[in-house]
């Protein structure tokens, strides 16, 4: 009787736990139809915030970049790339349209967390350290003595430029607070903190990572458009028509165009499929109501969504046994590497998932039946996320007038993407490109291509401060 009566405590106890992902699985829902309607209202967002400040959740930043790369860029240029967990540094030598990049040098630095939450003046004293290291090991007859080092800044959050190299902070997002920064000229604080230790730089051009994206992207390739990034946050750019910006009051540009970064982490809409284990991060992040698209897209947040859903079948359905597991209580412990290791287990014992959750939740027994619960877990998370960025390209794509074949005449558009979510959690990156497919169908979608870009916004970066060279009329006249 005893035996009995624990085998249907057990299996109570899975059928709670089932409920709980199954319930998850409807409210994560993205059919087709939900897809259109999020792209649909993608495109009718990007308008309203092209239209006036403050029109619409997405910024449609002014990026002053209103020509992209050439290939005639020339010299020795620098980039420091800060908006992720780690910051790279980045030595270029361009060689004009022959040569091309002739050499390229970076080093990456780990950002201390306590540095993501501290003061401006301590973030950027950490960054004009490594970069004065990194200056050091130049070598010699690199650079033109005489000449002053110039810099391609791609600083990763939301910023209210006011030229090509000065840009106020509107907010920080992807778990950095620094309250103290806000409001400043981000270029302002590196050069303040490249003064204190006396090194010589000036910045010659501050950018997103989507700009400097979609600028490596372009130089690499002349119909590229737009630049995604999905890795610890998620954002886009594209080249927008100038008169198409009806809040642009400056000159019309000679080209007339300008890069737009949409800033599209912070997309909000009634279609997107949100369930109350979003609604509690959101609540629980640092940036509460903000970047909800990103919130549920996006590397920084995919295992923390699987974390909470887990700790609530422990909590509720004793699915780890009679005590909640104790690591299972910390936020973010549970990261998106982890969740792509785990999803991607094709050991038929589901090993690597046994051994995550060993080690980093410290649940030694689990069952393979419980293994595969979870791995389908990780599945409704990451095809969720998937399938809502193919939905945010649709919505530029259709804002520009490239989701449908036109007269019969197929223009190729290309996206530039980078990011370690979309570089390395492949099931995600598969997802997402079919779900492009089925959206746009076969024969526009033939005319569509994603191009990974391998740190594209470094390369970019250097490349808008090479044609933003302070020494460059000199040398055309
Ligand atoms: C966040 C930032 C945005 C950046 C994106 C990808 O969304 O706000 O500026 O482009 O992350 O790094």
């Amino acid at each position: 009787a005893l035996v009995v009566r624990h085998r249907m405590r057990c299996s109570g106890r899975w059928a709670r736990a089932m409920a709980i992902i199954r319930e998850f699985e409807e409210n994560c829902g993205t059919p087709i139809g939900k897809l259109r309607q999020v792209a649909d209202a993608m495109a009718v967002e990007m308008h309203a915030g092209l239209a006036s400040e403050g029109g619409s959740k997405l910024k449609m930043l002014i990026s002053y970049v209103d020509n992209l790369p050439s290939g005639d860029e020339k010299g020795l240029f620098y980039a420091l790339d800060l908006g992720g967990t780690n910051f790279r540094v980045i030595r270029v030598l361009l060689g004009g349209k022959e040569a091309g990049v002739v050499k390229q040098e970076f080093e990456e630095v780990s950002i201390p967390p306590h540095l993501m939450t501290g003061s401006s003046e301590a973030l950027f004293d950490y960054i004009a350290a490594a970069l004065a290291k990194f200056v050091a090991t130049e070598g010699e007859g690199l650079h033109s003595p005489g000449r002053q080092r110039e810099l391609g800044f791609t600083f990763s959050f939301p910023v209210r430029q006011t030229s090509i190299a000065t840009g106020n902070l509107i907010k920080w997002t992807k778990g950095f607070s620094i309250e103290d920064a806000v409001g400043q000229d981000v270029v302002g604080e590196l050069t303040k903190a490249m003064e204190r230790i006396g090194l010589d730089m000036r910045v010659a051009a501050l950018v997103n990572d989507t700009i400097g994206t979609l600028a490596g992207g372009r130089y690499l390739n002349p119909d590229v458009i737009a630049a995604v990034i999905l890795g610890t946050g998620t954002n886009a750019a594209y080249v927008e028509r100038a008169h198409a910006i009806p809040k642009w009051h400056g000159l019309l540009p000679k080209s007339g165009e300008m890069v737009i970064n949409m800033e599209w982490g912070n997309f909000r809409s009634s279609h997107l499929p949100l369930t109350k284990y979003d609604q509690d991060l959101d609540v629980e992040s640092l940036n509460p109501g903000e970047q909800i698209f990103e919130k549920i897209i996006s590397g920084m947040y995919l295992g923390e969504i699987v974390r909470r859903v887990l700790l609530k079948m422990a909590e509720e359905a004793a699915f780890f046994g009679d005590v909640v597991p104790l690591k299972l209580k910390i936020p973010f412990i549970l990261r998106t590497p982890h969740m792509s290791a785990m999803h991607h287990d094709a050991s038929s014992d589901l090993r690597v998932v046994g051994s995550k959750l060993k080690d980093i939740l410290e649940i030694p027994n689990t069952s393979l039946k419980m293994r595969k619960a979870i791995v389908e877990l990780c599945d409704i998370v990451a095809t969720r996320g998937a399938r809502l960025s193919a939905a945010g390209i649709v919505g530029i794509l259709k804002k520009l007038g490239r989701d449908a074949v036109k007269d019969g005449e197929k223009q190729k558009s290309v996206v530039a993407m980078d990011g370690g979510l979309y570089e390395h959690y492949s099931e995600f990156s598969t997802c997402m490109e079919s779900t492009l497919k089925e959206l746009l169908g076969e024969e526009v979608s033939d005319n569509i291509v994603i191009e990974q870009s391998n740190d594209g916004s470094g390369i970019g970066a250097a490349l808008l401060a090479a044609s933003h060279s302070q020494y460059l009329e000199v040398e055309e006249s």
